[in-house]
């Protein structure tokens, strides 16, 4: 705003135009370009400068657009990602660097990336990796692991060339990943309407309440509100949950909250109404009760969480095999401990949001989501509909990693745009989202190893208790899986693994990469080196002498004959173990000549994983079309929240098919246009959905050979509307002008579904829980400041047998974004309600934590993945945690037997070493 003048209006430059806009006193810069000037590509993560999303050039110089008043760009140029890829070199660059490395994964902190990566190109087009660091330091991901961001920013000037073949094991570039680098991509709350109501949520502010209402009416007439929601206006089942038979949250809660940030009401109205609502104001009246925050308390309280249940235990699950009382009796040498974790928050950059609307009678849901048809069903249930009324159209997903396989914004959405008739938006604030969402299990662990004489494992047993929050959301499906994967990939013969899963006043807790195996591995892994120590080996080769074979037994009894790849994952890092732990030694060997207390440590740890859900049915269906025009299009609903299976299904799609990638043309996830490829989750997209396609693809083939009589080995490409068959010296030529059209419009069309063949685990947990695991070894090398109880990870090397690779460019990100994650459980990540709900205290990992990731690619080919391939996306984040406390461990002496390791808890640790 001129600052002369005494008007409500706002000049300034965007892009280049200029712009005048009424301007609301204190309005924020970020809210004026998103919601007044429609600068979509400014994203908003948090709203109070933690996440760096919204970051924009004023006047040159990168600065988030959330912390300004809109009137401090008054006079001033204002640019955005959008303008900057179109006008700026630098801005151009960036983004083609960005797209060719693989740099943008979900991309929703990709614009903020590439505006603040163009202040830096226009003062040097050769930055450092430390200049990159400085320069981008203020803005986070969550999927990426910052290292192919910082090579892009590296080499954005560079002529590098681009790998176009994308046959199947080509480094394809994101089929669907200019929008991402462009600005053009819509996230759940960039695509609703500017006419849209909006709706604010009443939350509960303890963890545990009684509550009752006032006069809602007459509030909702003094206030100018549209309408307030309560439990009593569901028309349907006012509870949901992922898992069938454990549906025990309420979409509002009825009489009691039992959590801190549960929904008990929802107000509707226009946005000026809502902007200026005072929520302390909502007739509520709240009685606070005792709440049970810790399992060993709601094990023995009489406060019942639910009460159709007895006691607050969720489930239970247990895996047993063989006597492992009588084997550790008998063991040559016995190691136990404990270990315990932290509820670790998703932390994407994109909180929830998206919109509803009312379209012939149907309920339309435009949001963020991981799983489409879940949605569908929830929705259905809760509005007492049949699903054919309620039709899930996702958006693009700003990060997941478990956590929008529930539904959030959804079934409130539904509910307001059919009480009103209108069409509603909301988008959860930052600590909405990490008040009311999933979170990873915190867990109590307690495991004892027997070894003979020869240093093979004989016997373990392990015991884990899962704090599973309020409501049962993913806890049985971790109550399921721990026992199953607690031994890691290993030979046990003697095994007994059971696991609780318990009710508490917290948020739930449920799926985040790797349902509860990551916090198991911690600690099996961590006592693992505590063996090796004992027994004098290195502790990568005890893990080589006792890693699974083809042809052995896992703990449920399960056999695989072909592709078990941890003993290759194992092996591929003993080189660079062995190096990495001479050279560690003398470098402390220096440090301590010099009386330094900084000291150097090398860590080892495995993993494995199941793809796909435990012994239940998990099909995935792939559609695919010939038009007459010869276009080949691809139904694909495999959700891809940033891991890649926009690309990677239709890579194998078109590998089947024998055509490229490159030539299809892709319908995004639709419950109306798409068949049901299941839920992005449990590392299965590639492996169930990538078979469905192989099969499509496949049978798209054997009509069009078929039609042309032609072999199996014929060539099939598209011109135009004509399809050519080329059958060694024979050349078919198809008009598809000449055939019937069906209903979808096709002229071929194929269907295919692929559902991994599991069977049921017995009683005692044996059987076939899995068609197939990955495999993952991890080495970290770390530097610990003992004064400080600091630590410092310096490189990592992961080992992971993908079965096959199906497109090595998106592995590498998987790997590097996984074992970012995997740093934050290890050393930074807690959430605690109350306290650590936004992104400044709750820290995850910076572009300056990362160091240095080898990717080691092992194809050990899976017998069901298509064309061998193997799931990755848990796999990566299970064995980081552990070689990074090994790493500590190796360099201090010191045995962490909790996560976060924070410097504060180091810093004890060392100082009771120290006496
Ligand atoms: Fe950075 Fe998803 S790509 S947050």
């Amino acid at each position: 705003m001129d600052k002369a003048s005494t008007t409500d209006y706002l000049r300034f430059t965007l892009n280049g135009r200029r712009t005048c806009i009424e301007c609301r006193p204190a309005e924020r810069l970020s809210t004026v370009l998103r919601q007044r000037l429609n600068a979509r590509e400014v994203k908003v993560g948090c709203g109070a400068g933690d996440c760096g999303s919204c970051t924009v050039l004023l006047d040159g110089e990168a600065v988030c657009a959330c912390l300004m008043s809109a009137r401090q760009a008054s006079g001033r140029q204002v640019e955005t990602v959008g303008s900057l890829v179109v006008n700026t070199d630098e801005g151009r660059r960036l983004a083609a660097a960005f797209h060719r490395e693989g740099a943008a994964q979900c991309g929703i902190c990709t614009p903020g990336m590439i505006v603040a990566a163009t202040a830096l190109l226009k003062t040097t087009r050769a930055p450092t990796e430390e200049a990159v660091k400085d320069a981008l330091g203020g803005v986070l991901c969550r999927c990426t692991g910052y290292r192919k961001i910082i090579r892009a920013v590296r080499t954005a000037f560079d002529d590098l060339a681009e790998e176009t073949d994308g046959g199947v094991g080509s480094r394809l570039l994101r089929l669907d990943g200019w929008p991402k680098v462009d600005g053009s991509e819509r996230f759940g709350d960039d695509v609703a309407p500017a006419s849209a109501l909006c709706l604010k949520i009443i939350r509960s502010p303890f963890a545990r309440a009684g509550f009752s209402f006032g006069d809602l009416e007459t509030h909702r007439r003094n206030e100018g509100l549209t309408a307030i929601l309560t439990a009593s206006d569901i028309p349907g089942r006012n509870a949901f949950g992922v898992i069938p038979g454990f549906a025990d949250q309420p979409v509002l809660a009825e009489g009691e909250a039992r959590f801190r940030g549960e929904a008990v009401a929802a107000i509707v109205g226009a946005p000026e109404t809502l902007a200026s609502y005072q929520v302390q104001n909502f007739p509520v009246e709240w009685k606070e009760l005792v709440a049970d925050l810790h399992p060993s308390d709601a094990l023995v309280s009489s406060n019942l969480l639910h009460a159709d249940r007895s006691e607050n235990i969720l489930c239970r699950g247990v895996v047993r095999r063989g006597d492992p009382a009588k084997a550790l009796a008998d063991a040559a040498e016995i190691v136990e401990g404990s270990f315990a974790t932290s509820f670790v928050e998703h932390a994407y950059i994109e909180p929830e949001a998206g919109y509803a609307e009312m379209k012939d009678r149907r309920i339309i849901v435009h949001a963020c989501t991981q799983a489409p048809v879940m949605d569908q069903e929830a929705v259905a249930e809760i509005m007492g509909l049949p699903m054919s009324d309620i039709r899930i159209v996702p958006t693009a997903v700003g990060g997941g990693f478990g956590s929008k396989l529930d539904i959030s914004v959804q079934p409130l959405l539904a509910l307001a745009a059919w009480k009103t008739g209108r069409t509603v938006r909301l988008t959860y604030s930052r600590q909405e989202s990490m008040q009311s969402t999933t979170k990873r299990h915190p867990a109590e662990m307690r495991m004892k190893i027997g070894v003979d004489g020869s240093g093979r494992i004989t016997a373990m047993e392990f015991e884990g208790t899962f704090n599973t929050g309020a409501y049962a959301s993913w806890g049985p499906t971790v109550a399921n899986r721990v026992p199953v994967h607690a031994s890691g990939p290993y030979r046990v013969p003697n095994y007994s693994a059971r696991s609780l899963a318990v009710y508490t006043n917290n948020p739930p807790a449920g799926a985040f990469r790797g349902f509860g195996v990551p916090q198991a591995a911690l600690m099996q892994e961590t006592l693992f080196d505590d063996l090796a120590q004992k027994l004098g080996l290195d502790p990568l080769e005890f893990r080589i002498n006792n890693a699974l074979e083809n042809g052995a037994e896992t703990v449920c009894g399960q056999v695989f004959k072909q592709g078990v790849g941890i003993g290759a994952c194992l092996k591929a890092l003993r080189e660079q173990s062995r190096e990495a732990r001479s050279e560690v030694a003398e470098w402390n060997r220096q440090a301590k000549s010099r009386g330094e207390k900084v000291r150097r440590g090398v860590g080892v740890a495995a993993g494995w994983y199941g793809c796909g859900n435990t012994s239940l049915p998990n099909p995935s269906t792939i559609r695919a079309g010939l038009r007459a025009d010869g276009k080949l299009v691809l139904h694909q609903g495999a959700m891809d929240i940033g891991q890649g299976s926009n690309t990677v299904i239709p890579q194998i799609f078109a590998q089947a098919l024998g055509v490229t990638a490159t030539c299809l043309e892709m319908v995004g996830a639709d419950t109306d246009l798409t068949p049901d490829a299941g839920k992005t989750s449990a590392s299965r997209q590639t492996f169930v959905s990538g078979a469905a396609a192989l099969r499509a693809g496949e049978a798209m083939r054997a009509r069009i050979l078929e039609r042309c009589n032609a072999g199996p080995e014929a060539v099939i490409s598209c011109e135009g509307g004509t399809v050519l068959v080329t059958d060694g010296e024979n050349v078919h030529s198809l008009d598809l002008s000449l055939l019937p059209v069906n209903h979808d419009g096709y002229v071929f069309e194929v269907a295919e579904t692929y559902d991994p063949p599991t069977s049921p685990l017995d009683s005692n947990g044996q059987g076939a829980p899995y068609a197939q695991f990955g495999y993952a070894a991890h080495l970290a090398i770390v530097e610990v400041d003992e004064s400080l109880g600091l630590v410092k990870p310096l490189k990592f090397v992961a080992a992971h047998d993908v079965g096959r690779a199906i497109n090595p460019l998106l592995i590498e990100g998987q790997v590097e974004g996984g074992i970012a994650q995997g740093l934050g459980m290890a050393l930074m990540e807690e959430y605690v309600p109350g306290r650590t709900e936004n992104l400044h205290d709750y820290l995850i990992p910076t572009i300056g934590d990362m160091p240095p990731v080898e990717t080691l690619i092992i194809e050990e080919p899976d017998a069901h993945g298509p064309f061998g391939a193997k799931g990755l996306g848990e796999h990566v984040l299970i064995p980081t945690a552990p070689a990074l406390l090994n790493a500590i461990a190796d360099a201090t002496g010191v045995r962490m037997k909790a996560t976060p390791v924070t410097p504060s808890a180091l810093f004890s640790a060392l100082q009771a070493r120290n006496g």
